[in-house]
C-alpha cells in the first residue's frame, strides 16, 4: 500500500494506479477506522480494480462547539488496517494541504441539507459537500462508497454528484452494528458504560417502527408516537428528532405508500447519535 499526504504525490500515485484503464473505488473517511469503514473498503475491493481511502478530519464540517480538536486521530492504526484490507492508496492530507491560506470556495447545497442534521449542525453539509467535491476531483473515482448510517449525507452527496456532473456513482452500503444493535460510530467511544447501555434506544425505536410496518401500519404518526414511547424507557437518552421521510426527497410523509426511511437521533450524555432504517413493502 502507498500512503501519500500531498496533492502532487496523490496525482502521481493515481496516474500509476489508473494505468490499463483500471476502475477506481474510493472510500472517504475521517479516520479512526472501525468495522463500518472496513465494510465500505471491502465492498470497494470487491467491485473495483483499485481501492483508494482518504483519512481527513475535515475542519470545515465541524461547528465551533463541536469535537474537532478531540476527534480521534490514529493514522498509524488506520494505515495498518487499510494495509490489511488490501487498500492500494491511502491519502491522509493535512488541513493546510486541503485548505491553504486564502482558501475561499465552498459547495452549498440547498433543500436536502436543511432539515435534521443540517438544522442541528449549522454549516455541517457545507463542509461535507466541499470536502467531498474536492476529494472526488482529486481521486476521480468510478464509484465512491458511503454508509447508510449517515443517510442524509448519502442523499446529499448523491444529489451533489448529479447536480455538479461528477462522472461517477455513489454506492450506499448497509449499516454495521454492534451485537446489541447500536450502529458502530467513532463517537460511541465518548459514552460512559451506563450511556453505552442505553444507546441501544435508537435501534430499539427503529425496530418498533419495523414491527409496526410489518403488521400493516402505514401512518407515520402512530409510529413516531410508539418510538417516543420506546425512548421513555431510556432516561439517559433524549430524542433530537424522529421522522418518517421519503427516501429521495427527505420530506416528511404522513402515509407510507411503498417505501420510507425512518430517521432518528438522540442525545445521550455529551454525544448525539444517529441511526435509521428503511421500511419497504417490496
Ligand atoms: P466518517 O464519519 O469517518 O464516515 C466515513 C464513511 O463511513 C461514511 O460514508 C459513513 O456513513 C460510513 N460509516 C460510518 N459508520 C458506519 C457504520 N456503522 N456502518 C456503515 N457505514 C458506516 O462521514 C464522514 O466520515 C465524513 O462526513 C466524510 C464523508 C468523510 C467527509 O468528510
Amino acid at each position: 500500500m502507498r500512503s501519500v499526504s500531498t496533492l502532487p504525490d496523490l496525482w502521481a500515485a493515481m496516474e500509476g494506479l489508473r494505468q490499463g484503464n483500471k476502475s477506481v473505488g474510493f472510500v472517504p473517511t475521517m479516520g479512526a477506522l472501525h468495522e463500518g469503514h472496513l465494510s465500505l473498503i471491502r465492498r470497494a475491493r470487491a467491485e473495483t480494480d483499485v481501492t483508494v481511502v482518504s483519512v481527513f478530519a475535515n475542519p470545515t464540517q465541524f461547528g465551533p462547539e463541536e469535537d474537532y480538536d478531540t476527534y480521534p486521530r490514529q493514522l498509524k492504526e488506520d494505515a495498518q488496517l487499510c494495509e490489511r484490507e488490501g487498500v492500494d492508496l491511502l491519502f491522509a492530507p493535512s488541513p493546510s494541504e486541503m485548505y491553504p491560506a486564502g482558501y475561499a470556495t465552498y459547495v452549498l447545497q440547498e433543500r436536502y441539507t436543511e432539515p435534521f442534521e443540517g438544522e442541528i449542525r449549522t454549516g455541517y453539509f457545507h463542509g461535507v459537500c466541499t470536502i467531498c467535491a474536492k476529494l472526488f476531483n482529486l481521486v476521480r473515482p468510478g464509484i465512491a462508497y458511503f454508509g447508510q448510517k449517515d443517510y442524509q449525507q448519502s442523499v446529499v452527496i448523491r444529489r451533489m454528484v448529479r447536480d455538479l456532473n461528477f462522472n461517477m456513482e455513489i454506492r450506499i452500503c448497509p449499516i454495521i452494528r454492534e451485537s446489541d444493535g447500536l450502529a458502530i460510530s467513532s463517537r460511541n467511544a465518548y459514552l460512559s458504560p451506563d450511556e453505552r447501555r442505553q444507546a441501544t434506544c435508537l435501534y430499539r425505536a427503529l425496530q418498533k417502527a419495523e414491527e409496526m410496518f410489518k403488521a400493516g401500519e402505514r401512518r407515520a404518526a402512530p409510529m413516531i408516537t410508539a418510538m417516543e414511547e420506546v425512548f421513555k424507557e431510556f432516561p439517559l437518552a433524549k430524542a433530537a428528532y424522529i421522522a418518517v421521510v421519503n427516501p429521495e426527497s427527505l420530506r416528511e410523509i404522513r402515509r407510507i405508500e411503498s417505501e420510507a426511511m425512518v430517521l432518528v437521533s438522540a442525545r445521550i450524555g455529551k454525544s448525539r447519535l444517529i441511526d435509521n432504517t428503511r421500511l419497504s413493502a417490496r
